[in-house]
């Protein structure tokens, strides 16, 4: 038994996404949660300058005295997990692992989409890692940089994002793709949009649910589950302020929280 919290980081709060998840599978995990709002988006930024923010945001969480680190961010997890994992010792998941898993369970015809931001397709993390565990599968990508503004907007599901997903999406459809990874944090408040744009037979897979899966298997493993018998206590740190942050808490996690400022280049 480990009482010791979680902490789980995004470039901003599109990790609340996760967040949702953690809480679904250990609703008993204490959390701390940081949101890089004052230098999002990663998605347009070289891996030097993700790999650097991510170290400096772990640096922080460790302060927080975290059993484990999970990078909700797909763009820090395809650009830096590894330089993370070489930084610290600490058990650090990112979400590219668990999101090919869950495309292979969900592929049947072995046709699998990906989308997320610019610097997570060109990483090719998810291609690379889908490659090396099944080289029969084909995988096509494509960066939607625009879903990002459009979920901070909370235009989820209007006229403009069903114009962006079928602008982005359609060439995807015609490859014949049967489910599509949802590589970004985003993404997920998309998600009917993106549904109704590729059609039913298209499965959506978000690598949220399988990571906080696989961090319970690995912790239950370890005997460090938080076995306490009431909910987990959440805390939640962004690098600045934002309203996106209470809408989505609302939207994601169904109730209001609060959100400490803290200076990140601190760290
Ligand atoms: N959190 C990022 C991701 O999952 C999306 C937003 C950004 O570009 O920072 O890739």
């Amino acid at each position: 038994m480990d009482t010791r919290p979680i902490g789980i980081f995004d470039s901003g709060v599109g990790g609340l996404t996760v967040v949702k998840q953690v809480m679904k599978v250990m609703p008993h995990e204490n959390i701390v949660y940081f949101g890089d709002t004052a230098r999002v988006p990663y998605g347009t930024k070289s891996k030097d300058t993700v790999t650097k923010f991510s170290l400096q945001i772990i640096r922080f969480l460790q302060t927080k005295n975290v059993k484990a680190i999970i990078v909700a961010c797909n763009t820090a997890s395809s650009n830096s997990l590894e330089e993370m994992r070489k930084a610290f010792d600490l058990p650090i998941f990112g979400v590219v692992v668990p999101g090919v898993e869950a495309a292979l369970r969900a592929t049947k015809n072995g046709k699998v989409g990906i989308i997320g931001t610019a610097a997570t397709v060109r990483s090719h993390a998810y291609e690379e890692m889908i490659q090396k565990k099944n080289p029969e599968i084909q995988v096509f990508s494509k960066a939607c940089p625009l879903f990002v503004p459009l979920a901070e907007e909370g235009w989820t599901d209007n006229e403009v994002s069903s114009f962006a997903a079928k602008r982005y999406l359609t060439e995807l459809v015609e490859k014949g793709i049967d489910s599509l990874v949802l590589g970004c944090t985003h993404y997920p408040l998309l998600k009917r949009c993106i549904g109704t744009t590729v059609g039913d037979a298209i499965k959506l897979v978000d690598p949220a649910k399988a990571t906080a899966q696989q961090v319970m298997a690995f912790l239950a493993q370890q005997d460090q589950r938080n076995e306490s018998e009431t909910y987990g206590t959440r805390n939640f740190y962004l690098s600045d302020r934002t309203d996106m942050f209470g809408f989505l808490c609302q939207k994601a996690l169904k109730q209001p929280y609060e959100a400490e400022i803290i200076d990140i280049e601190k760290y």
